[in-house]
C-alpha cells in the first residue's frame, strides 16, 4: 500500500522483535551497523521501503532520516516504490550484455507488456535491471527474491514466468 511521505508507519510485532534482536547484537554506539539488515526486514514485511518506513527506522536506530535514505537509495535491492509480488532483476552489466541480456530484457518487456521499472496490471511482476549480480559466468541471469535463474533463453523465461504464476516458487 502506498504511503504519503508524512504518514506514520508501524511495523508488526514480529518485525519489531527481530529488529530489537539485531540491534542488540551490535555494541552500544554502533547500532547504525544494523541498518541494512533492518531495511531488509522492512522490505520483507512491507514489500518495499517507503519514506515513512525509512523515517521510522531512523527513529528506531536513533539516527537522522538522511542516514537511512543514503543507504536505501544506494543499494538497488531496496525497492523505493511499490513493486509486484515477484521482482525480476535482470543483470545488464557488460559480461551479461555480451551474452544477450538486452534481448532477454526486451523479451520480458514484450511478454509481460511492461517496461523496465513497471509492474504488470495484475500486480504479479515488476521488471528491473541490476548491476553485476556476481554470476558473470552464468549469464544472462536474473534474480527474483533470493533465487537466481541463469543461462536465460526465451524458452526459459516463458517457463519461469509460468512457474512464478503457478506459485511454484512460493514455498522455497
Ligand atoms: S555481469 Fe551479470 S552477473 Fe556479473
Amino acid at each position: 500500500m502506498a504511503h504519503t511521505d508524512n504518514e506514520p508507519v508501524e511495523f508488526s510485532s514480529e518485525t519489531m522483535s527481530k529488529m530489537k534482536e539485531l540491534i542488540a547484537s551490535y555494541p552500544e554506539g554502533k547500532h547504525k551497523s544494523a541498518l541494512i539488515r533492518i531495511l531488509h526486514l522492512v522490505q520483507t514485511e512491507k514489500g518495499w521501503v517507503s519514506t515513512p518506513s525509512m523515517n521510522k527506522v531512523a527513529e528506531i536506530l536513533k539516527i537522522q532520516p538522511i542516514e537511512v535514505y543514503e543507504v536505501a537509495t544506494f543499494y538497488t535491492m531496496f525497492h523505493l516504490e511499490p513493486v509486484g509480488k515477484y521482482v525480476f532483476e535482470v543483470c545488464h552489466t557488460g559480461p551479461c550484455m555480451l551474452v544477450g541480456s538486452d534481448n532477454i530484457i526486451e523479451y520480458i518487456e514484450n511478454k509481460l507488456n511492461i517496461k523496465i521499472g513497471e509492474t504488470t496490471t495484475d500486480g504479479l511482476f515488476t521488471l528491473k535491471t541490476a548491476e553485476c549480480l556476481g554470476g558473470c559466468g552464468y549469464g544472462p541471469l536474473l534474480q527474483c527474491k533470493y533465487k537466481f535463474h541463469e543461462h536465460l533463453t526465451k524458452e526459459r523465461v516463458d517457463e519461469l514466468i509460468e512457474k512464478y504464476r503457478s506459485g511454484k516458487y512460493d514455498q522455497n
